[in-house]
């Protein structure tokens, strides 16, 4: 695990180096939730948005479901570290990114985005493939290029859709 966070860490301030320069962020907004770069727009390119749309999730998100996402969120998965404790976007790593991680209490968020487009971006990372956005620190996280399941992947985000849901 901590193998693994150094790793990700090294990869993190690697593309922070080579995305500051075009795309700095006033740093006003660092560490503080609501600091996102425009989430009207798709993080998933136009040639493969419309399979990623239409992809479901496996499963309902039943509370023993969410349950699951919700450990996975605070514990193996390492999303608090940037997504914080309550998912607003401001955890401790939070601080030392250009683009602000996502906060999953707004529930517009849920409005702009299926489940299949977040899963595009749990396996693809944010990394700048629409040209649209900028490259971020959020990495693959589902296998091959990840280190969680694809079902954990499912999961994960369904709790993190629930979390808009609740604040609506
Ligand atoms: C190193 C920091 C970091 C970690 C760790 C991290 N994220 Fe993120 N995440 C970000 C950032 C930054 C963004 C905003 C990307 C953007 O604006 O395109 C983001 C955005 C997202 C989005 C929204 C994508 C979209 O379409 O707008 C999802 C979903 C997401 N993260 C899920 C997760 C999950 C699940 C985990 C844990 C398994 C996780 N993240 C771990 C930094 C992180």
């Amino acid at each position: 695990m901590n193998q693994h966070l150094s790793i990700l860490g090294s990869t993190v301030l690697l593309s922070i180096i080579l995305a500051t320069p075009a795309w700095s962020v006033n740093p006003a907004g660092y560490g503080s939730a609501g600091g996102e770069f425009n989430i009207k727009i798709s993080r998933v390119p136009a040639n493969e948005l419309a399979k990623a749309k239409s992809t479901n999730p496996p499963f309902e998100p039943t509370p023993e479901i969410l349950a699951e996402g919700e450990k996975i969120f605070l514990g193996r998965g390492g999303c608090i570290s940037c997504h914080g404790a309550e998912g607003k976007g401001d955890g401790a790593a939070a601080k030392n990114l250009p683009i602000q991680p996502r906060n999953f209490t707004n529930p517009k968020f849920n409005t702009y985005r299926t489940p299949g487009e977040m899963m595009w971006v749990l396996k693809n990372g944010s990394m700048g493939q629409t040209g649209r956005v900028p490259g971020t620190g959020m990495l693959p996280v589902v296998q091959p290029n990840g280190f969680i399941s694809e079902e954990d992947g499912w999961k994960v985000l369904l709790y993190e859709r629930s979390l808009g849901e609740q604040t609506k």
